[in-house]
């Protein structure tokens, strides 16, 4: 059998940080392993072709790190490049191992915390554009209405260190105001990508009161913990020492000044060339 390793959790940069971080809080005794592609973010408004291609590319490193599991705590990657590997790669190049979103344990959750059964999403253009959040929800609760928000320089305004400026104020309000006006019954508002926590005090102070305010990284941990339970051929091949490691495919320096941020934690990376 193989030996286990840790298990891996994919971002196109800082924002998959604050997944990992519930992750941790709920399942610290597993050994993991971060990598944040950030030569190459925001994935958000590049091609399906481009989002699959860069995080195929990552996903071939975790496996080349002993990785059985990998989590693309990555909207974007989850909406553009899931299905193809799970389905076209996975097979030819590691049927043993698997890789996992975070829309799906989100959208099986959503509609639960719905009492007027409007729910808005806000992610990244191609978050948006893939549809895969109306779609996925429609699944499981297909009395709901689901309205979407494209929020384009959202990711930019928290990778360039700018979510407490002005402009994010400016740009977090007209999307707020934009969402309400395609659904103003919506009574839960999902944070659909992994950076947005960074700006959820201010989302907060533009949200009709009574709206709540939901991240992923908790219902993703839970998701997790109970993915653990009933798969045990992959739980076995999870090392369990407490370990992590992180790694970007940029500047270690900008990594580590940005990334605890994200994490809570103090983070010394290595660096990765893909
Ligand atoms: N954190 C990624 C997401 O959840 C950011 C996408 C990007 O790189 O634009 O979608």
């Amino acid at each position: 059998m193989q030996t286990p390793g840790p298990i891996g959790v994919f971002d196109s940069g800082y924002g998959g940080l604050t997944v990992l971080k519930e992750i941790v809080r709920a399942l610290p005794e597993y050994d993991y392993i971060y990598l944040g592609d950030n030569a190459r973010a925001p994935y958000g408004n590049r091609s399906f072709e481009t989002v699959y291609r860069y995080t195929l590319e990552c996903v071939k490193w975790f496996f080349s790190q002993n990785c059985s599991l990998v989590i693309l705590a990555c909207n974007t990657a989850s909406a553009k490049a899931l299905r193809t590997i799970q389905q076209k790669d996975l097979p030819v190049i590691a049927p043993d191992k698997r890789v996992l979103g975070v829309i799906r344990p989100t959208t099986e959750k959503i509609g639960e915390y719905s009492g007027s059964k409007s729910v808005g999403i806000l992610a990244t253009n191609g978050t948006v554009s893939s549809n895969s959040y109306p779609i996925e929800i429609h699944k499981f609760f297909p009395e709901v209405k689901v309205y979407q928000e494209a929020c384009p320089m959202w990711v930019p305004l928290v990778e360039n260190n700018e979510y407490q400026s002005h402009a994010a104020d400016h740009f977090i309000k007209k999307n707020i105001q934009e969402i309400f006006k395609k659904g103003n019954d919506i009574d839960v508002i999902l944070l659909a990508c992994t950076h947005y926590p960074l700006l959820k005090d201010k989302i907060e102070k533009y949200l009709p009161v009574g709206v709540r305010l939901l991240s992923q990284g908790e219902i993703v941990a839970d998701s997790l913990k109970d993915y653990l339970k009933r798969h045990p051929e992959i739980e076995d091949r999870c090392s369990k020492t407490g370990r992590r490691s992180f790694y970007t495919t940029d500047s270690v320096t900008d990594f580590n000044e940005h990334a605890a941020k994200f994490f809570g934690e103090e983070i010394i990376a290595g660096h990765v060339d893909l």
